[in-house]
């Protein structure tokens, strides 16, 4: 049994319950404040991140970082992870066999940090954690409830880049998380 932070970062630094172990060349835990009451849940790592061993530090990173920065968010306000913590090669879509034995970390991570926020990155991770028939398209922006945490989806920062009319919508998006995190959470 896991209970603490670092027991979870030993656990996925020698982690080989699937083959990404031996294609990766760092994993990437979870970042951000271990306090948050945000929580973002991607995909999994990028190439960069995989180099670096930290979420979010490629291209998309920079967009996630626009979109925190325009509703006055920081990095150090949210804690940030990915259902995979290895990158898969070529950045196919993760397999399930993989999701499913990743999710053990997820789980300790949000055991752990007891978010009131969970925000999915893209449709990945809303598929895994909101609903296997979540429409992206459709639905970002919109609510679940689930015990003491509101859910919701946004496009993934990735998907913004091959499309960048997605950004304003995403604004809307992050603006309305804050406001439900004044509403939900004792965020100020
Ligand atoms: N894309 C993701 O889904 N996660 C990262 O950490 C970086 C890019």
């Amino acid at each position: 049994m896991i209970t603490t932070w670092e027991q979870i970062e030993q656990h996925i630094a020698a982690c080989t319950r699937c083959t990404l172990s031996q294609t990766r060349h760092l994993p990437v835990m979870g970042r951000g404040s271990r306090n948050a009451q945000i929580m973002l849940i991607a995909e999994a790592p990028g190439v960069q991140e995989d180099q670096e061993g930290m979420p979010f530090v490629g291209r998309s990173g920079s967009i996630l970082d626009g979109l925190l920065q325009s509703c006055s968010l920081k990095r150090e306000d949210i804690y940030i992870t990915n259902i995979l913590k290895c990158h898969p090669p070529g950045n196919r879509d993760p397999k399930e066999t993989e999701k499913e034995a990743c999710f053990p970390y997820l789980k300790y991570e949000t055991y752990l940090l007891k978010p009131k926020i969970i925000v999915c990155l893209g449709r990945v991770a809303a598929q895994r954690i909101i609903s296997p028939d979540f429409k992206i398209t459709r639905q970002h922006g919109t609510w679940t409830y689930r015990k003491d945490c509101a859910l919701t989806a946004v496009y993934h920062p990735s998907a913004i880049l091959r499309d960048p009319s997605k950004l304003e919508t995403t604004k809307e998006d992050f603006q309305t998380i804050v406001k439900k995190c004044k509403e939900w959470g004792d965020f100020h």
